[in-house]
C-alpha cells in the first residue's frame, strides 16, 4: 500500500478541508505556494450512494494538486463503504478523510460531523469499514471535544484501527470557530498514537502562529490552516521560511497580483457559470489590507471577465 504522508517531511503543512473554498483552483494555488498537502471541500457519502455524479464533480482534481485528500461526511456506513470505493476507483486522489468534526447545522443535525464524536461503535465501524474499502491511507479530522467526549476519549476508542492521520481541530463543538484552541490535547492525543500523524488545526492566521505552535508543542507533527489561507495561500511558504531560516519575506502588491491573477484563470477554467461570484470572494481577501484597498475592491467585484480583472490589476 502506498502512503504519502510518510514521505512528507515534517512539520507537515496542510491546507484544511472548506466547504465552498477548498476547490480544485485553491488547492493548486495553495500547493504551489507552499502547502504540502490539501484537502477537499467535504463530499457526501450519502450522495455518492444515491446519485454521484455532481459530487464527483465536487472533488475532481488536477495532478498538479497532488497530494491530495477527499473528505467523506456521513453516518451510515453503507453508504461509507459506497463512498470510499466509489471515490478509490473514480477520483484516483491520495488519501481519504473522514469528517468527525463539522458541528454545522446542516450536517451535525443529521448526526453527522462532530455529532459522531460520542458514539464509540458507529465511529469505529465508519473507520473501519472506509479502510476495508480502499487501499488509500486513511485520515480522520475530529475537534478537541463534544459535550463529556472529549477528543482523548475519541482517540483511545479507535487508536488501534488503520487509520494513518489525525487532524485536530483543538476548539470544541461548545468553542466552535472562535473558541479558544487547545494545541495541548494535539499533543497528549500524539502520546496517545505515537506511529500516527497529528497535525494541529485551528486559529493560524499568521506566519508568526504557526511558527509558535510547532516551537512549543514540538511532539505534534505538523499544522492544518483554513481560515489563514483567505487571501494569504503563501503562508505556508511563511511558515517554511520562518522556521527554517528565523524570518520571512512579507508579498508585496506586485506578488499578490501574480496570484490573483492565476487563482481567477483556475477557477474561470473550472466553472464558468459561477465563475466571477467564485472569483470575487477571494479577490476581496486578496486586497484586505492594502492602500487603497476600498476602491480597487469595488473595481474588481464589478469585474465581469478575468481580462478585466487583469486590466484592473494593471493599471493599480
Ligand atoms: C467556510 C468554512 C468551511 C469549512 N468546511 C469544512 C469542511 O468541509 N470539512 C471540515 O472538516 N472542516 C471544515 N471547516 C473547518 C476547518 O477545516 C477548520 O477546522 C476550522 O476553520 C478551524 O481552523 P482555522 O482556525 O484555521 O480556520 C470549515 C471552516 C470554514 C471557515
Amino acid at each position: 500500500m502506498k502512503n504519502f504522508w510518510k514521505k512528507l517531511k515534517k512539520p507537515i503543512l496542510a491546507l484544511a478541508p472548506m466547504a465552498g473554498i477548498t476547490d480544485s483552483a485553491f488547492r493548486e494555488i495553495c500547493r504551489q505556494n507552499g502547502a504540502d498537502v490539501v484537502y477537499s471541500e467535504m463530499a457526501s457519502v450519502s450522495a455518492l450512494f444515491f446519485k454521484p455524479q455532481k459530487t464527483l464533480d465536487l472533488v475532481r482534481f488536477r495532478k498538479k494538486e497532488r497530494p491530495y485528500v477527499v473528505q467523506l461526511f456521513g453516518k451510515d456506513p453503507t453508504h461509507f463503504a459506497k463512498a470510499a470505493k466509489i471515490i478509490t476507483e473514480k477520483v484516483k486522489p491520495d488519501g481519504i478523510d473522514i469528517n468527525f468534526g463539522c458541528p454545522a447545522k446542516k450536517v451535525f443535525g443529521h448526526g453527522s460531523g462532530c455529532a459522531l464524536m460520542p458514539q464509540k461503535e458507529l465511529a469505529r465501524q465508519i473507520i473501519s469499514t472506509v479502510c476495508d474499502n480502499t487501499h488509500l491511507p486513511i485520515s480522520i479530522k475530529i475537534r478537541a471535544g463534544l459535550r463529556d467526549t472529549t477528543a482523548v476519549h475519541f482517540i483511545e476508542n479507535i487508536k488501534d484501527l488503520p487509520f494513518s492521520v489525525v487532524m485536530v481541530h483543538g476548539r470544541t463543538y461548545e468553542g466552535s470557530f472562535s473558541g479558544k484552541v487547545d494545541y495541548e490535547i494535539v499533543e497528549k492525543i500524539k502520546k496517545i498514537i505515537p506511529d500516527k500523524i497529528v497535525l494541529a488545526n485551528g486559529g493560524i492566521f499568521t506566519p508568526e502562529d504557526g511558527a509558535r505552535i510547532l516551537k512549543e508543542h514540538p511532539a505534534i507533527d505538523g499544522l492544518g490552516i483554513a481560515r489563514g489561507t483567505w487571501g494569504k495561500p503563501f503562508i505556508f511558504d511563511q511558515i517554511k521560511k520562518l522556521i527554517s531560516k528565523g524570518k520571512y519575506s512579507e508579498y508585496d502588491f506586485k506578488k499578490i497580483k501574480k496570484i490573483m491573477i492565476k487563482h481567477a484563470e483556475l477557477i474561470w477554467k473550472d466553472k464558468k457559470d459561477l465563475g466571477m461570484f467564485e472569483i470575487r470572494k477571494h479577490l476581496v481577501w486578496y486586497v484586505k489590507g492594502f492602500s487603497g484597498a476600498a476602491e480597487l475592491r469595488r473595481k474588481l467585484v464589478e469585474a465581469k471577465s478575468v481580462e478585466e480583472i487583469k486590466n484592473i490589476l494593471k493599471d493599480s
